[in-house]
């Protein structure tokens, strides 16, 4: 088969795009005929430096979604021209998805719903289960409740913004640009910020003169003095990115708040937590209430121009995404 592969850590440059054996389905596992995936930041940290052991060639990737093509022996829930998607792969030495066949556990897939493509199921699995883990198993939010998040049209922004809304809570976000002010809006957002023209602490205060209960940081730099300022009485903040920041603290307006903050890989929730995830994902995704937030859709055979491009927004802030990459096999 096809895969977009890498046999030794490195630059975009690394991928490779050609013929590796196809794998069969062990024990649990699910050999799935990719429709689509989806790249996310994590994929390009683990290209370029590992933080675990990778199988060699390591094929890349994390998301997944397409059709069961046979299983394992001990396979419960899939049979064979099921539609599945799925994330968690490509992780903790697992083997990834960039190919036109991998395998995954089954208890790392969820049904694909009638109506929604593979495309749209690829481009929510990581990142809507993140937000679904943020928001509900960390942040505990509750209905009428105020979120906001950096990066509206970001890969987990973008999600934040629709499940909360989704849950009845306020969101206020953050675009880079007026389209992507405009593009937060109609995600559904009830104000966003430009936070290249707008300050966006002056507008905060404005718009939630009383404080976020839950702010959600994308940033891989976070400035405390600014979250903890924006929070309510026992705001939650969620931290989710930036291994490498050591930022300075506020400790005193924190807790004399009575603020919490919690952080978390969505790689290391457990199934059952991602599983539960799936449930409310796919009721949204058929409900309309979720439409995953897709900048482009391009051959699997370019994954490592993909690759450049979302390393250059994530780490090098360019810009030039608004969502998704996509990749077809
Ligand atoms: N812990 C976990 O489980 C987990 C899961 C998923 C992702 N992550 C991490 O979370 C981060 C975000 O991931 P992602 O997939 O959403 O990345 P992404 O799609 O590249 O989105 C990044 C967002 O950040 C925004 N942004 C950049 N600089 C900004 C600034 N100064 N002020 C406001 N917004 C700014 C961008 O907005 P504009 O385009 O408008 O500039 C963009 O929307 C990455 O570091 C990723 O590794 C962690």
């Amino acid at each position: 088969m096809k895969a977009a592969y890498i046999d030794e850590p490195g630059p975009p440059e690394n991928i490779q795009y050609g013929d590796v054996p196809t794998p069969s389905p062990d024990g649990s596992q699910v050999l799935i005929k990719v429709g689509a995936v989806a790249v996310n930041p994590v994929d390009t940290y683990i290209r370029n430096a590992p933080f675990w052991e990778l199988p060699k060639p390591f094929i890349i990737g994390c998301d997944v979604a397409g059709v069961v093509d046979a299983v394992g022996p001990d396979v419960e829930n899939y049979k064979v021209g099921d539609r599945v998607w799925g994330s968690n792969q490509g992780l903790l030495g697992r083997q990834g998805t960039f190919s036109e066949y991998c395998v995954a556990d089954e208890c790392w897939l969820y049904p694909t719903p009638d109506g929604v493509d593979d495309e749209n199921a690829a481009a929510i699995a990581l990142v809507g289960i993140t937000a679904h883990l943020g928001l509900f198993r960390e942040a505990r939010l509750k209905e009428g409740e105020t979120v906001f998040v950096h990066g509206g049209t970001g890969g987990v922004g973008s999600a934040v913004v629709q499940m909360a809304k989704a849950a009845g809570a306020r969101v206020i976000t953050t675009g880079g640009s007026d389209e992507k002010v405009a593009a937060c809006l109609e995600l559904g957002a009830d104000a966003a910020i430009n936070y290249k023209s707008e300050d966006e602490g002056e507008r905060l205060q404005e718009l939630v003169p009383d404080g976020v209960n839950v702010f959600w940081e994308t940033l891989r730099e976070p400035d405390f003095d600014k979250i903890v300022a924006a929070l309510a009485p026992e705001g939650r903040i969620v931290l989710m990115a930036g291994r490498e920041a050591r930022p300075e603290f506020p400790v005193g307006p924190f807790y004399v708040k009575g603020c919490s903050m919690s952080g978390f890989a969505m790689f290391n929730a457990s199934a059952e937590d991602q599983q539960g995830c799936s449930a409310d994902i796919n009721r949204w995704l058929v409900e309309g209430k979720l439409c995953p937030r897709i900048d482009r859709v391009i051959p699997l055979s370019e994954a490592a121009e993909a690759h450049r491009l979302q390393e250059e927004n994530t780490l090098g802030k360019v810009g030039s995404l608004a969502g998704k990459i996509v990749l077809k096999p």
